[in-house]
């Protein structure tokens, strides 16, 4: 029968590319919610809508032409034809993204999206039925709150600022950790105040990944699935 993993965390924590893994060695469909409010953010600027003005914003997410990556192992993502996989990483749309992902009626939006995604591989689509892991920060609580694993994965905010600065800047010395820091721990205080992703609600299996090599995190993933 079909399997749904929700897997929520802070930046850093490692659940990208965890999550990305646990879906390729278990054949499940792999969906990065937050490349959604990522690729929404640089869809707005594109058009030219100003990310203060929320029912705008909300109007142009809802026609965005967004093309998902199901795929683990290739995670391009399109709006309309552009490929957009490396521009949503950019530190303009990662500075601005907790603007979109605090528009209620957005979050609204990529709800019903989201939704339907994991049905759809619950039911067949990329998967064929087998079914899907979706990562990002409300997956336990708002999206699939009834799914077959929940999992919350942390780490500690010196090994989230480490991760970040190699993944980002190639290096972790004191400049990019400083860097690091007003990119991610500011942009969590801002996404807080709509997803309470930090605290693990009842049932969610809690993952500190501060001491984990990457296999070992994998791992403890697979196991809390199991059970
Ligand atoms: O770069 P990082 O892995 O920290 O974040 P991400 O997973 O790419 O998500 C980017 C942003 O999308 C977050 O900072 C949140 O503002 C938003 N997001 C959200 O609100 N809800 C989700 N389920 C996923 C992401």
């Amino acid at each position: 029968s079909p399997l749904t993993v929700a897997i929520d965390g802070p930046s850093g924590s490692g659940k990208s590319s965890v999550s990305r893994a646990v879906a390729q060695r278990l054949g499940l469909a792999y969906l990065d919610t937050g490349a959604m409010y990522r690729a929404a953010t640089w869809w707005c600027l594109r058009e030219g809508v100003n990310l203060a003005d929320q029912e705008a914003v909300a109007a142009v997410v809802d026609t965005m032409p967004l093309t998902m990556a199901l795929d683990p192992q290739s995670q391009v993502i399109r709006v309309d034809d552009i490929v957009i996989t490396e521009a949503i990483r950019e530190s303009g749309i990662s500075l601005k993204v907790s603007q979109v992902a605090t528009n209620l009626e957005v979050r609204a939006i990529m709800k019903r999206e989201q939704q339907s995604i994991i049905r759809a591989e619950r039911a067949g689509g990329f998967s064929q039925g087998r079914g899907i892991v979706a990562e990002g920060r409300d997956i336990t609580t708002v999206i699939a709150p009834d799914a077959n694993a929940r999992i919350l994965l942390t780490a500690s905010e010196e090994a989230r600022l480490a991760r970040r600065a190699t993944d980002v800047h190639g290096t972790a010395d004191d400049a990019s950790v400083a860097a690091t820091r007003e990119e991610v721990v500011a942009r969590d205080a801002r996404d807080s105040t709509v997803s309470q992703f930090m605290q693990a609600s009842d049932g969610v299996v809690t993952i500190d990944s501060s001491e984990l090599t990457f296999n070992q995190t994998v791992d403890a993933v697979l196991a809390a699935i199991q059970h």
